[in-house]
């Protein structure tokens, strides 16, 4: 299988979902509109979504039928993108290669725009209310997955980490707490919720947890290694972000040589997680490999 073309099909088909799923820049107010669909249609590598799509594709449904859900996640993860560039946060001017949303429309409107895609984000699963073949205890399964994976017990959490470890020496357990959260809280969400909507079973659901938790670990591992050997033409964010907030990540807690190995063990386990799936299990086994080449 060749896996960029896997993506790409995937990638394009969750482009143009989004752009219909944002009111257009000239609806009003037209500042608020322009901030969010500057803050989401700028290139970002849509990794979510396409774990989204996967999953429902994995429990036997089609792709194109859980778009809203995989936009949705993505419209979350979007939103956490640009509070998280606040200044009053990791205060940083680049993101996917451009100045940040505040940097453009100003801090007042960029928490509005974070604060409206969220909230968009969550009118979406709406729309495959009445789709044939979608039962509603699946999809409220799956709103519910989304719901508590953003919350104040799971990315709001670790983003609170984060904050507080600024400046501190933190324990293994922490960081772990924190990136799981951070990070891996949405990852799992988006390919478990993909997959609860077409009724996956609670074998398939736990495989798919236990993936996506090493996949976010991995993830997140290979984010704070690239802040600081990244180039910033390729990740399109700025290099040293962390370094100079003072954040504790696994580079500066553990050393880069330990934080690659660290990748690379998550990676393992990630691809150990999805025996059940066999040849089926081949994309997701391949994106979990890729995460160790990223250079974005
Ligand atoms: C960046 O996520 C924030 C992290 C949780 C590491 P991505 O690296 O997936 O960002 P985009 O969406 O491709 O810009
Ligand atoms: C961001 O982590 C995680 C969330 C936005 C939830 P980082 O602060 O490490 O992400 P980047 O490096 O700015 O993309
Ligand atoms: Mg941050
Ligand atoms: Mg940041
Ligand atoms: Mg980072």
């Amino acid at each position: 299988m060749k896996i960029e073309i896997e993506i790409e099909t995937r990638r394009s088909m969750i482009e143009t979902a989004l752009r219909d799923m944002i009111p257009g820049e000239d609806v009003r107010p037209a500042s608020i509109h322009q901030a969010m669909r500057y803050a989401v249609l700028n290139g970002g590598k849509r990794l979510r979504p396409i774990l989204a799509l996967e999953g429902a594709r994995l429990a036997g449904g089609e792709m194109e039928r859980v778009l809203p859900f995989a936009c949705a996640v993505e419209l979350i993860h979007s939103y956490s993108l640009v509070h998280d560039d606040l200044p009053a946060m990791d205060d940083d001017d680049f993101r996917r290669g451009n100045p940040t949303c505040h940097k453009v429309f100003g801090e007042a409107l960029a928490i509005l725009a974070g604060d409206a895609l969220l909230t968009r984000a969550f009118e979406l699963p709406l729309m495959m209310m009445r789709e044939p073949g979608i039962r509603c205890e699946d999809l409220m399964r799956a709103w519910n997955e989304l719901a508590c994976a953003v919350g104040s017990q799971g990315m709001i959490a670790g983003q609170v980490i984060d904050l507080e470890s600024e400046g501190k020496w933190i324990d293994a357990e922490t960081l772990r707490y924190m990136h799981r959260n951070k990070t891996g809280a949405l990852f799992v969400a988006s390919l478990k919720g993909g997959a609860m909507i077409f009724g996956a079973s609670d074998r398939q659901l736990q495989a798919l947890q236990r993936y996506a938790e090493h996949f976010g670990l991995a993830f997140q591992i290979t984010d704070d290694i690239l802040d600081v050997e990244g180039d910033e033409m390729l990740t399109g964010k700025p290099v040293g972000s962390d370094e100079r907030s003072h954040k504790a990540t696994f580079v500066s807690i553990f050393g880069l040589a330990e934080a690659k190995l660290m990748a690379a063990e998550s990676v393992e386990q990630a691809v150990d997680s999805l025996g059940i799936f066999g040849k089926e299990g081949e994309f997701l086994r391949a994106l979990a490999k890729s995460i160790l080449e990223r250079r974005q």
